[in-house]
């Protein structure tokens, strides 16, 4: 790629205690990128941002931001990013144009109608005079994007925005994301325990576990990638089992599921499947694409949790 990348992470890596935290990370963001940044929780996700924000050190390797090294020219790399890192804190008695007003005030003050300009874009418009502690929690995660907003930044960075909130304001969020990398050309870093999630706004997409990177790359090319796997799911099931055995040609394995057969096989071969199986009187009740992505993050998810 000729494209140089907006964020750069080299062999970056931090240890607390005898634990590292983050390990060998290599990260790479592309101008225009929605970024997901997916990992379990405790993956090393925060952890990753804080040291792209250069709140934390670290403790191997560094970070690149717009080409310069967050080590030796810190105020240059840092003056186009703007981030959050998990929930923002804001003054509750104090209305969200003041709670601007404070932050603006350590750019050097921000203009008010810019101000106004970024409480537009997260739709807080008509609240902007309330006071935050009236504020529902998707209220406060847009005035947390708002905050990051301010200074205009290219690249934006923000921690788990849609966590703890319903699925409307998670909607929200993502119609958000998805306007300032289209309409506003934002490149965005965004964090999440959710692949779902990722997958409806990334258009790339980093996996970290325990640490350390697992996959990283274009959306559509990791999610179509690996086997092809399809719950089909129909009554009589013992009739879906003996259509199955009888075109084993096509199907590389079968499994019994909870509520159907786990067949592995070639996707073009899945309309022929489909067609056996309705010509045979199975009433089809679903033909559900199990991605090889999706099972692994599912996978160790439920270990991060065991641990
Ligand atoms: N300040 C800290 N001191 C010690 N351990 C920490 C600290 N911050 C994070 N960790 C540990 O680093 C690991 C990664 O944490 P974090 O980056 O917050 O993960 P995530 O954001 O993906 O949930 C966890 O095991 C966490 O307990
Ligand atoms: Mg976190």
């Amino acid at each position: 790629m000729s494209e140089h990348p907006i964020l750069e992470t080299r062999s970056l890596g931090k240890r607390y205690g005898s634990r590292w935290a983050v390990r060998d990370l290599n990260l790479l963001v592309y101008p225009g990128d929605v970024f997901g940044f997916l990992g379990p929780n405790g993956a090393g996700k925060s952890t990753t941002i804080r040291m792209a924000l250069s709140l934390i050190r670290p403790t191997t390797g560094e970070v690149r931001l717009f080409g310069r090294s967050l080590r030796s020219d810190r105020s240059a790399a840092l003056r186009s990013v703007g981030g959050i890192v998990e929930r923002p804190d804001f003054y509750g008695y104090l209305s969200a144009v003041k709670n601007l007003e404070i932050v603006g005030a350590l750019y050097g003050g921000v203009p008010a109608r810019r101000i106004w300009e970024v409480l537009e874009l997260v739709g807080l418009k008509e609240r902007g005079n309330d006071r935050v502690k009236a504020y529902s929690h998707g209220m406060k995660q847009r005035l947390g994007i708002a905050q990051a907003l301010l200074s205009d930044p290219e690249l934006i960075v923000l921690d788990e925005p849609t966590s703890g909130l319903d699925p409307q304001g998670m909607k929200e969020i993502r119609e958000l994301i998805t306007h300032l990398a289209r309409e506003k050309k934002k490149t965005i870093i965004l964090s999440s325990h959710l692949l779902n999630e990722i997958e409806m706004v990334a258009t790339r997409m980093a996996i970290i576990n325990k640490g350390e990177l697992k996959v990283q790359g274009a959306v559509q090319d990791l999610l179509k990638s690996g086997e092809y796997r399809v719950l089909i799911t129909g009554e009589p099931l013992a009739k879906l089992k003996s259509v199955l055995r009888r075109h084993r040609r096509l199907v590389k394995a079968v499994e019994p599921a909870e509520t159907g057969m786990m067949v592995t096989m070639d996707r073009e071969h899945v309309p022929a499947i489909a067609a056996a199986l309705v010509r045979a009187n199975v009433r089809l009740s679903g033909i559900i694409p199990r991605r090889s992505l999706e099972e692994y993050f599912l996978s160790i998810t439920e270990n991060a949790t065991e641990s």
